[in-house]
This record gives C-alpha cells, structure tokens and sequence, in this order.
C-alpha cells in the first residue's frame, strides 16, 4: 500500500538527474517523481540545488535529494535547505544513528524525510517509528554482496504492514526488470528505477514480433483514416 504522497495506488520513481530523460519520461505519464542521491548529482555540471529546482519543473511529483553532511546538525541544516528549494521535496537521509537523530528533528518541523543506504529490516523499523516518510532498501547492492535483497525488501514490507506504518517501503538499486518484477510481485510500495531498467520495462520481443506482422499483413492499404476504401493508394 501507498502512504507517502497519495493514496490507493503504488508510486514508481526513475534514479536520475538527466533532465533530458525525466522531460521524456514525466511525458510517458507513468512516473510519480525522481530520486537522485550525490553520485547522480556529482555526473552533472550543476550544484544540488540547480539540479533540484531543474527537475521539480519537470515533474509533476517529489523530487528525493540525499543529506551530504555525516552529523547531525549538517544534516538538519541540508534538510531544511533542500525542503525550500522546490514545493515537493523529500529528504533523503543515511541510515546512521546520526541519520535516526537529524529525522527525527527534521520530521519533527514537518519536512517530509526517509532513510536511505539501508539495508535492514532493523533500520526500516527504526525509520519507521521515527515517522520516516519512506525507507530505501538498496535491492540491487545487497544481492550484489550475496545477500538476498529482494528477501530483505518483502520482510520490510511485511513488517511495516503488520504493524500498519504510515512509512513508504521504496525499492532502491534495482538492476533490472526481473528484480523489478519480484518487487512488483511482492506489492512492494514504490520502486525507483535506473533509466536502463525503466526503460527495458516497456519492451517485451512479442510485442516487436507481433507488431512486425501487424505491419505485414497490412501493407500498402495506406492510411488508416481514409473515408473510404476508393481513396486506398493501391
Ligand atoms: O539512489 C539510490 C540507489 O538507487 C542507488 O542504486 O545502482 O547505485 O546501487 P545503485
């Protein structure tokens, strides 16, 4: 289920900062915002703040900028920042203790924040009952360390709705569209997806397959709109 910006639906994000991309992809009308974190940011040539402002105008939904500062009050002070520089901005924050102490004050002031780097059940409770606005299990990295990141993923699901927490589960690091669609399976909240996976989800080889022979079979009969079968170009 989906709690953090509306309701009664699953939100599903892309991983970016190419503005060129998120023009396109805001316009397939299937994305509900764009999450960015430093390494994103830091392979453009603007500062987080021009970066921000560049895509919330783009998107009709949240832009996620991530906390650069390690302790507490730098990271207060980013997350009060970054919740001034576009009406619809989630603060993303690491999950260290330092990270549980500046959510906690920051969601305190009602800016909308969740923990990201996170890769336990443990620290999405303890996100949880700080009020996060979603937690980010990194799917992708995890099973890179031979762990079982989508397991981690459904049990984090499971126990926020267990215990019926207003908290976002957001699927992160995910590498491709199988993984994706164990998450989908899963009814996990919200995914964010690379531009790689995102667009890979569109195409299936059937679909190319069958629309080869659509255009097959219907050759030179021309325009599909002619009033009548006399203004056929054959
Ligand atoms: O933005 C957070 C997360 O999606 C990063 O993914 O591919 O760097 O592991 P990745």
């Amino acid at each position: 289920m989906c709690r953090a910006t509306d309701t009664l639906r699953m939100h599903l994000y892309v991983d970016t900062a190419d503005l060129d991309l998120i023009e396109t992809y805001a316009r397939s009308g299937v994305i509900d915002g764009v999450t960015t974190n430093p390494s994103i940011v830091a392979e453009t040539e603007y500062t987080y703040h021009e970066v921000v402002a560049s895509i919330a105008e783009r998107i009709d939904g949240p832009v996620f900028a991530q906390v650069i500062a390690d302790d507490v009050s730098g990271m207060v002070e980013q997350g009060r920042a970054y919740d001034a520089w576009a009406p619809d901005v989630i603060v993303k924050i690491p999950a260290t203790t330092a990270g549980y102490e500046a959510l906690d004050r920051l969601r305190g002031e009602g800016i909308r924040a969740g923990v990201t780097v996170l890769f336990s059940v443990s620290q999405a409770v303890l996100a949880a009952k700080n009020d996060a606005t979603f937690v980010a299990p990194y799917v992708g990295r995890l099973t890179d360390a031979g762990e079982d990141g989508l397991q981690v993923t459904r049990d984090i699901q499971a126990a926020f709705d267990a215990y019926g927490f207003d908290t976002e589960v957001l699927a992160a690091s995910v590498r491709n569209t199988q993984q994706a669609r164990e998450l989908y399976r899963a009814g996990v909240d919200a995914l964010t997806l690379p531009p790689s996976v995102f667009e890979a989800s569109f195409d299936h080889h059937k679909t190319d397959e069958g629309l080869a022979g659509f255009r097959d079979d219907w050759g030179d009969r021309g325009d599909p709109l002619r009033a009548d079968a006399s203004e056929d170009q054959r």
